[in-house]
């Protein structure tokens, strides 16, 4: 295993290992610390089917079901989703998506997110990452005194959410606004992050919309600066895995014509480290 930083200490590619063989638990817990440390790991050159995916999501947490059931496969294994653009494609995936932190509008998000490129697009498409922890640590200190100790409401249906599938009532009901703490320990590892999911917050603390509207505004520009995000330009055959608890993420908008075709994995942390804090 040999590891290339990408953007200073923010994500690492991570060359020759074969994420589709037998991965021993001293390589597995190596790799697993890698991708913490950085946040964003990329493999390149991997070829994993739907079982081979998921074999390598199981072996860092147990697996991750999408709450929005609408999103999944009519067949296949339920733990893999498709991102496709492909002609008959189920829940197409088709445009640009804003940035945010997956299911952070459930009470125990999921820990790790895992994408596999198995067609990518020539132009755009890009996943851009934005390290959390990194914004954090940098954060002016009238910023931090504004977010530190308080709590936020996250929502399926955020002030900016432009959904692939339209909630049912029932779904509605099922996944209700959750209050997270903007500002979460990591679970492993002495480190905070600014918990940012624009497409999610709906309300901070109490604050009217329009205030939370203007302080959202402030830690998006804050969290976003260059410094502080890593734009992954697909290529065929890579693997990118992301840690929820201290990155953002958006899709990066791709001409029609283009096909794109992902499959995706996702991992928790056990129970008792799920709900973050
Ligand atoms: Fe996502």
């Amino acid at each position: 295993m040999r590891t290339v930083p990408l953007h200073g200490e923010f994500a690492v590619r991570v060359e020759d290992i074969d994420l589709s063989g037998p991965l021993d638990e001293v390589t597995v817990t190596e790799l697993r610390d890698i991708w913490m440390r950085h946040r964003v790991a990329v493999f390149p050159g991997q070829d994993l089917d739907d079982e081979a995916l998921a074999s390598f999501a199981e072996r860092l947490g147990p697996l991750f079901v999408h709450v929005q059931k609408q999103l999944l496969r009519p067949k296949g294994r339920k733990e893999i989703m498709e991102l496709s653009n492909l002609p008959g494609a189920h829940a197409p995936v088709t445009s640009e998506l804003d940035w945010h932190t997956d299911q952070s509008y459930t009470p125990k998000p999921v820990f790790g997110t895992i994408l596999h490129g198995l067609m990518v697009t020539e132009q755009g498409g890009e996943t851009a990452f934005a390290d959390l922890a990194g914004a954090w640590a940098s954060m002016p200190d009238d910023l931090r005194a504004r977010v530190d100790g308080v709590t936020a409401v996250y929502a399926a249906e955020g002030p900016r959410v432009r959904p692939r599938i339209v909630l049912t009532d029932e779904q509605r009901k099922e996944i209700p606004p959750v209050p997270h703490p903007l500002i979460r320990t990591h679970p492993y590892l002495d480190r905070k992050s600014l918990y940012l999911s624009p497409m999610h917050i709906r309300t901070i603390d109490g604050m009217s919309e329009e205030d939370t509207a203007t302080l959202m505004a402030e830690l998006i520009a804050h969290a976003t600066q260059p410094a502080h995000v890593y734009t992954h330009k697909w290529t065929v055959g890579d693997v990118v895995m992301w840690d929820n608890t201290s990155v953002m993420h958006r899709r990066l908008p791709f001409p029609p014509d283009q096909k794109r075709y992902l499959i995706r994995a996702g991992f928790h942390l056990p129970e008792d480290r799920a709900v973050p804090y």
